[in-house]
This record gives C-alpha cells, sequence and structure tokens, in this order.
C-alpha cells in the first residue's frame, strides 16, 4: 500500500517526468510527432543477424499491443494486453541498459549525455511500468490514464531512441551487428518480465546491470511459472 502510494505520486510529480523527456532537445532531423525520422525507417526492420533491426522490430510489436489495449473493451482483457506491454518493454528496456546504451556512450558524438537520457528515461518507465502492474480496470479510468500515459512517454523516447540507434546502425560493421543480435536474443531469455524501479540503473552502470539483471530475470521467470500472469492470456506459451 505504501509502495502504491508512493508510486501514485508520480502523477502529483508531472516536472519530474516532464524532466527525464526534455533534458536534451528533440533531434533536429525531421520527426514527426510519435513518428518515425526518415533516417530512422532507413534503417532495415526486417534484417537477420542485426540487433538494431531487432530492437526496430520490437518497438513496433510494443505499439501494436498498445493499440491491442486501446480497442480492447473486456476489462480482464485489457489487464492482459497491459501485463504483456509491461514484460514486453521491462525486458527490452534491460536488453537495451545492458548491450546497446554502452554503444551509444562509447560510439555516438555526445555519447556521454545521451547515455545518461537513456538511463533517466529508462528508469522512469520502470516506475510507470511498476504502477501499470499493480492498476487493474477496477482502479477505473486511473488504469486506462495510466496506461495512455506509458504510451506517450514510450512513443517520445522511441522517436529519439530511433535517431540513436539510425545512427548506430552506420557506426557498427556486419560483425558488430551480428554480434549485438546474438547478445540481444540471449538477454531476451535471461533478462526480467517485471519492471524494478528500485534498481537505479545509473548507479549500477552497464557492468552492474549485466550481472544484476540475469538474476532479477531468474526470479521474475520462477514468479511467473508459479503465480502466472495476466498476459498468458493473449501470449503464446513459452512467449
Ligand atoms: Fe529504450
Ligand atoms: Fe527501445
Amino acid at each position: 500500500m505504501l509502495r502504491l502510494t508512493r508510486n501514485l505520486s508520480l502523477f502529483r510529480r508531472p516536472l519530474i517526468l516532464m524532466s527525464a523527456q526534455t533534458m536534451m532537445p528533440m533531434s533536429q532531423s525531421s520527426t514527426s510527432s510519435f513518428g518515425l525520422s526518415s533516417r530512422a525507417s532507413a534503417v532495415p526492420r526486417n534484417a537477420e543477424k542485426d540487433g538494431i533491426s531487432r530492437l526496430l522490430r520490437q518497438h513496433d510489436e510494443v505499439k501494436e499491443m498498445f493499440g491491442a489495449f486501446k480497442s480492447e473493451q473486456r476489462p480482464d482483457m485489457k489487464k492482459a494486453y497491459a501485463d504483456k506491454i509491461v514484460k514486453a518493454l521491462a525486458n527490452h528496456s534491460s536488453n537495451e541498459m545492458r548491450y546497446v546504451y554502452p554503444l551509444i556512450r562509447d560510439r555516438l558524438p555526445n555519447g556521454q549525455m545521451e547515455y545518461k537520457r537513456a538511463i533517466v528515461d529508462e528508469d522512469v518507465h520502470a516506475e510507470l511500468l511498476d504502477l501499470v502492474e499493480k492498476l487493474s480496470p477496477e482502479h477505473g479510468d486511473l488504469f486506462d490514464r495510466t496506461v495512455l500515459r506509458v504510451e506517450k512517454v514510450i512513443l517520445d523516447h522511441v522517436d529519439i531512441e530511433e535517431e540513436w540507434l539510425a545512427e548506430l546502425h552506420h557506426k557498427l560493421t556486419q560483425k558488430e551487428l551480428e554480434d549485438l543480435d546474438n547478445d540481444l536474443a540471449a538477454g531476451e531469455k535471461s533478462g526480467p518480465t517485471h519492471a524494478h524501479p528500485t534498481q537505479t540503473s545509473y548507479i549500477w552502470g552497464s557492468m552492474g546491470v549485466k550481472l544484476k539483471h540475469p538474476l532479477g530475470g531468474a526470479i521474475d521467470k520462477a514468479r511467473d511459472a508459479v503465480l502466472g500472469r495476466p498476459a498468458d492470456k493473449v501470449e503464446k506459451p513459452n512467449a
């Protein structure tokens, strides 16, 4: 209860969320609101053995999940789609912190500040996703409004992130793209399936999350296997 109260306070602190969104200016290239920039759209989204392409496909899948949530009317299925979003984003975010953001830090101009920005965003996402997991349709409008809030925050993050990923794609060799794809595929299996907002990623650094996230992932998966979760209603077995 205390924890839920603490998390709900996020909504009384809109400036903190805004600071994560506006800490760095949007890229000057042609980016439509919540759309792909022309540069990001030039990166193949269906390439095999290409870690950046894998990430872009996952962004598309999450957008589809938000669409499914919004078109669903049945409360239990809305909860299932919301939970599927939490599960997908918790895992995706962990993989980015472990394998992608360090590349952004080390290979892009301004990389150190881009890295900081990305980690701040992911920490905000973890707080919001944890809140979504605690909410359900019984909470009325608060549930829907929170998921829609998460959609806005995530889509804004994805817009900027895809700019970085497009730049990174140009800088990595085919071998590096393949290695990244292999790391991400392994990371999906070992990574968390729930958000863990108390595990501040910036303090741990990229080496810390590489050690810590597989442990959290193992605990999450054991918990999911015992308790099940709403996402099971809209996911294939083993998803
Ligand atoms: Fe991200
Ligand atoms: Fe991402």
